[in-house]
Formats: C-alpha cells, sequence, structure tokens
C-alpha cells in the first residue's frame, strides 16, 4: 500500500524503530527494495532527488512504477522527494502522487528555512502528503569542513522550527555527511545531543548519509531516536556490486539475466540493512503487530 510517510514514522517513532530510505532509480532497485519490505515484514520508503529525477529517473516514469508495486505490496511503501528545494518541484512531486516531500532548507538563513519550510508543508498537507525537513546542515563526506560542530542541529532552536512550520519529519545534522567517507574513516556522531533532540522534540527524527557510518553508530542512532535512515552511496554500491559479480562470474550472460540478478544483489542489500537497524515484522498487512525490539 502507498502510504504518506508520516503514517509510516509516527509509528516508528512510537514504537522506537527506524525505517530504511534508499534512493532508487530504475526498475530494479524499486522492485528489489520492495520485494525485501514485504519479505521482512518491515515498511520502506523509496525515495530519489531531483539530480536523481533531472538525470535518469524521471519523475513521470518512475512515480507510476514505484505506485503500482506500492499498491500491490502488503506492507507500507511511501514516495519521497529527497533533497527538494525548488518550490516548482515540490509543486510537481506533490501533485504527481508523492507521499511526501522533503524541503532542504538547511542553507538558508534560519527565518527563510522556516518561512519556506512552512509554505511547503501548506502546499502538501492538503493533499495527503507529509513534509520532511532539514535544519543544521549535513554536507558531504569528503568535505573536511562539514565537520565543523556550528552545522549541528541545535535541540531549542529545532522546537521553535517544528513548532513554527508543522514539519511531521525532522532531519537533523549529528555528525553525519552525504556520500562515501575517506578510506577508513567513521564519523563519530553526538549521540548527546540527538538524544537530547529526541527528549525536546518526542518526533520522528531522520538520519541524512547512512552509508558508510558504521554499524554501530546505526544501531546506536536508532537507539536513541532516529526513525528513518537515507541510503543512497552504498544502495548503488550494492546494485553494481552485484552486476559486475553477475557479469563476472560469466561475461556471455545476456543483459536481461544481468538485470534480473542486479535486483536480487539490492534485495540482498535491504534485507540486510533491515535485519541491521531492527525493523522487521513491525508491520504486516498494514497493522502493527510486534513493538518489541528484534
Ligand atoms: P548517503 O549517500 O551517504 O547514503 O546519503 C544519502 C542521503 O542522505 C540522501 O538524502
Amino acid at each position: 500500500m502507498l502510504v504518506s510517510m508520516k503514517a509510516i514514522l509516527d509509528h516508528a517513532n512510537k514504537h522506537n524503530y527506524a525505517v530504511m530510505a534508499m534512493n532508487s532509480i530504475n526498475m530494479e532497485m524499486v522492485r528489489g527494495a520492495i520485494r525485501a519490505a514485504e519479505e521482512m515484514h518491515a515498511p520502506i520508503i523509496i525515495q530519489m532527488g531531483p539530480g536523481q529525477m533531472g538525470k535518469h529517473a524521471h519523475r513521470e516514469e518512475m512515480v507510476p512504477l514505484v505506485t503500482e508495486l506500492a499498491q500491490r505490496a502488503s506492507v507500507p511503501v511511501c514516495l519521497n522527494m529527497d533533497h527538494g528545494s525548488k518550490f516548482e518541484d515540490m509543486v510537481d512531486c506533490i501533485r504527481a502522487g508523492f507521499t511526501n516531500v522533503m524541503f532542504d532548507g538547511s542553507s538558508l538563513p534560519y527565518e527563510e528555512n522556516v518561512a519556506r519550510t512552512e509554505m511547503v508543508c501548506a502546499l502538501a498537507h492538503p493533499h495527503g502528503c507529509s513534509v520532511e525537513a532539514e535544519l543544521g546542515h549535513v554536507g558531504q563526506a569528503a568535505d573536511e569542513d562539514d565537520e565543523n560542530a556550528d552545522f549541528l542541529t541545535d535541540p531549542a532552536m529545532a522546537k521553535d522550527f517544528v513548532d513554527r512550520t508543522g514539519v511531521d519529519a525532522l532531519a537533523v545534522a549529528i555528525g553525519t555527511a552525504h556520500g562515501a567517507y575517506p578510506k577508513g574513516k567513521i564519523p563519530k556522531l553526538d549521540f548527546e545531543r540527538l538524544t537530547q533532540l529526541k527528549q525536546t522534540l518526542k518526533m520522528p527524527l531522520v538520519l541524512h548519509g547512512g552509508s558508510g557510518a558504521g554499524e554501530a553508530n546505526i544501531r546506536k542512532a536508532v537507539e536513541c531516536g532516529i526513525n528513518k535512515i537515507n541510503v543512497a552511496t552504498d544502495a548503488f554500491q550494492a546494485a553494481k556490486d552485484a552486476f559486475m559479480a553477475a557479469y563476472n562470474e560469466n561475461p556471455s550472460k545476456d543483459y536481461l539475466q544481468l538485470c534480473m540478478d542486479t535486483e536480487e544483489g539490492v534485495k540482498k542489500f535491504v534485507e540486510d540493512y533491515m535485519q541491521m537497524i531492527g525493523c522487521c515484522n513491525r508491520y504486516y498487512y498494514g497493522a502493527a503487530v510486534s513493538t518489541s525490539k528484534e
């Protein structure tokens, strides 16, 4: 079933678990992820950003694909626009049937981020589309400057932001970054800040930059209140690895078989990830059947 991200994340927030949100740019990734979610009895968030939609995963083609697969699925599926910043893009995605949009005003001055986020909520909510926003700034893993503590989310400011915007989920900056970290680096996360944010906001919190963040960090982040983990770089790598392994096993394999093997590789990646973050068996045919931790 296709549902709003709010429906998925309010349940996750209430029962202290996190849902995987995977950037997906083709049929193999979307179908592999949704099939994994069904097998694991877990909700899933399929997402794509404006750059990905502009280059390859065109909105007009991906929305019908995700909607069709989501409607057939036995678990809740959300279609999220990741890192929207242009007003027209947000409107187009809401109209096209996305069930969540993320407005990323994290590089804007605070008051402008508040005003624009509030406007996006006013546009999206009447359509049953929920909204994620970002406060503080999650930068790029390759950029050394993003270790700067000034970018981390301040709990008092976050409370003001949420109260004034009516946003449904908040992406917080606690030390992760987007993309691949320099070889051997595992980021240091500010769990004290995260705990404070959860205690102050008591709402769904989002971790961007899930790739390469380290299993121990991810598990602890979930314990401290993260309800959605964004994974892009590692998911694309899993798809590429699966394709390459299938090809290397037998270079004369036809393209159809390589695509099928890629989908199986993505499915396995998602299943393993879901087991790691502990979101399996939380939902069954839309009803919560388990609130205990696996
Ligand atoms: P990674 O590519 O680091 O997993 O980040 C994904 C993300 O946060 C998408 O919004």
